[in-house]
């Protein structure tokens, strides 16, 4: 009996440590800004129901309840605080994770209008005739700072991984080679067009050590705050959430630089 009990417990322990380091190797890494609602919210609820270690970001002085919940129900998921505007918060983050693979790094945070939500489209901060220049900045600071700022922070973690993939949620409104079908919404436009600009030139710079940038536009996303909202080709957001991981999982180095729609079609801008 007990000779038996010997003789299985090295072959237990191997078939353990088997099974380990096969979870730990299929266990991908994700890191996504501004988590704790719409679309961020939902690659984190997806990626996290696919087993990944998701760790999603916030700007928030408490955990959101959002994220509380989902971190309540998926111990492959761990919250931490990151304004995208600021570069100490980001620089800490990016010290307290060294030496952890980033395989997709989500740029996700961004601000379409500040204040009172009016509409799609309607907002007299962004209106020619009362443009709110003070907002001007805010917008560049979150929609186009905080990406490349947080790219940069994180290029180590992301180039340590096996995808190696850094990833921007743009949006159409940022496309100069069409005439948009209104006028409008200038802040916002002008920081997606230039984020755009910023991560074709961070995919030239890091193509050679086999780093994949892409940029979305997600599509028009019923997330929360359009809850309301009945545009037509909306997409409830955990279809067009699931077509993006499914788009972003099966990119390659010739995606790198590319502006695409969440099927993976080329987006125009
Ligand atoms: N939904 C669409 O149809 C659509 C279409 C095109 C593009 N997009 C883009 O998709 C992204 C997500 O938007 P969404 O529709 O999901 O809107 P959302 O629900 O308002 O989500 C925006 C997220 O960004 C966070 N955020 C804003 N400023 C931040 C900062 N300084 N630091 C950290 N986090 C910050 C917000 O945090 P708080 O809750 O603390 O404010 C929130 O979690 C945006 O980049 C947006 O431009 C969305």
């Amino acid at each position: 009996m007990r000779s038996r009990r010997s003789f299985r417990h090295p072959v237990l322990l191997l078939i353990l440590s088997l099974l380990a380091s096969a979870g730990a190797a299929l266990a991908d890494t994700v890191m996504i800004t501004g988590a704790n609602s719409g679309i961020g919210l939902e690659f984190t609820r997806q990626y996290a129901a696919q087993g990944w270690t998701v760790i999603a970001t916030h700007r928030r002085d408490q955990i959101p309840d959002t994220l509380k919940a989902l971190a309540d129900q998926y111990s492959n998921l761990r919250v931490e605080r990151m304004d995208v505007t600021d570069q100490t918060q980001i620089e800490a983050l990016a010290d307290k994770l060294k030496g952890t693979p980033i395989d997709v790094l989500i740029n996700n945070a961004g601000i379409a209008t500040i204040g009172e939500f009016k509409g799609i489209g309607v907002d007299e901060n962004q209106t020619l005739g009362t443009l709110n220049y003070d907002q001007f900045d805010l917008f560049i600071r979150t929609n186009v700072r905080g990406p490349i700022m947080i790219s940069e922070a994180f290029l180590d973690h992301v180039k340590a991984s096996k995808q190696k993939k850094i990833i921007a949620i743009s949006s159409a409104s940022g496309m100069v080679s069409a005439a948009p079908p209104r006028g409008g919404m200038y802040w916002y436009g002008m920081s997606k067009a230039a984020l755009n600009k910023l991560m074709v030139t961070l995919s030239a710079d890091v193509r050679a050590a086999g780093v994949i940038v892409a940029m979305f536009h997600p599509g028009a996303v019923r997330v929360e705050k359009f809850s309301e909202l009945d545009w037509p080709g909306m997409e409830e957001s955990p279809e067009a959430i699931g077509k993006m991981i499914k788009t972003i999982s099966g990119l390659t180095l010739e995606d790198s630089g590319r502006f695409m729609q969440n099927d993976g079609k080329t987006q125009p801008w």
